[in-house]
C-alpha cells in the first residue's frame, strides 16, 4: 500500500518540468543516495502505531548527513489501518533536525483493502504532494540555482 502511494506521489512530481524522481526503499537509501537529492517524500506504514522500522532506521542513518540535507523540501505520507496520523507526526517529527521547507499538510491514508473508490482520491492527493514537492524543489532550485531532483524514500514493512 505504501508503495502505491509513493508511486502515486511520484507521478505527481512529473507535472512540474524538470524533475526527476527515484522511488527508493527505506532499506535501499543510502545516506549518499540521499544528499545527491533536491527534495523528498518520506512514506512509511504505521507499524504498532508508529513508523516502521525500517524507516526509523534509515533516517537514523541520515543523521550523519543532516547538515547536507538541511533546508531542503520534504514530505510525508503514510499508510495504516488507524495509526497512520501518528507514524505521520513520528516522521515529522524527526526530519524536522533536517530544519526543512516543509511540503505541508502531508498525507495519513487509511489503508481499506479492496475499497476502489476511496483508493481513487486517495490517488489524487497523493499525486498532489508529489506534485507540491516538485514545485517546492523547482522554486528552491530558481533561487539557489541548483538543479531540482526528488528522491522518495519509502518505509517498507
Ligand atoms: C507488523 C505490522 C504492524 C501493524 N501495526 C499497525 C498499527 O499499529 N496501526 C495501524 O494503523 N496499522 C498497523 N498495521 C497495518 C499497516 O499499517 C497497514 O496495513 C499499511 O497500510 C500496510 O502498508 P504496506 O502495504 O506498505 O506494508 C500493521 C501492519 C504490520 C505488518
Amino acid at each position: 500500500m505504501t508503495k502505491r502511494v509513493a508511486e502515486a506521489v511520484a507521478q505527481g512530481t512529473k507535472r512540474v518540468p524538470g524533475i526527476t524522481v527515484e522511488l527508493k526503499k527505506a532499506e535501499s537509501a543510502t545516506a549518499k543516495s540521499a544528499v545527491a537529492a533536491d527534495g523528498y517524500a518520506f512514506g512509511s506504514p504505521s507499524h504498532f502505531g508508529i513508523m516502521s522500522g525500517k524507516m526509523l532506521t534509515a533516517l537514523t542513518d541520515l543523521y550523519s548527513v543532516r547538515l547536507k540535507m538541511a533546508g531542503k523540501p520534504m514530505a510525508v505520507f503514510t499508510t495504516g489501518t488507524g495509526g497512520q496520523v501518528t507514524a505521520l507526526e513520528n516522521i515529522e517529527r524527526i526530519i524536522g533536525i533536517f530544519n526543512p521547507t516543509f511540503v505541508k499538510p502531508g498525507i495519513a491514508i487509511e489503508t481499506v483493502p479492496g475499497r476502489a473508490s476511496p483508493w481513487a482520491i486517495d490517488k489524487v492527493q497523493s499525486a498532489d504532494l508529489g506534485e507540491r514537492l516538485a514545485k517546492a524543489v523547482a522554486k528552491r532550485a530558481r533561487t539557489s540555482g541548483t538543479g531540482p531532483k526528488t528522491r522518495l524514500g519509502e518505509g517498507r514493512s
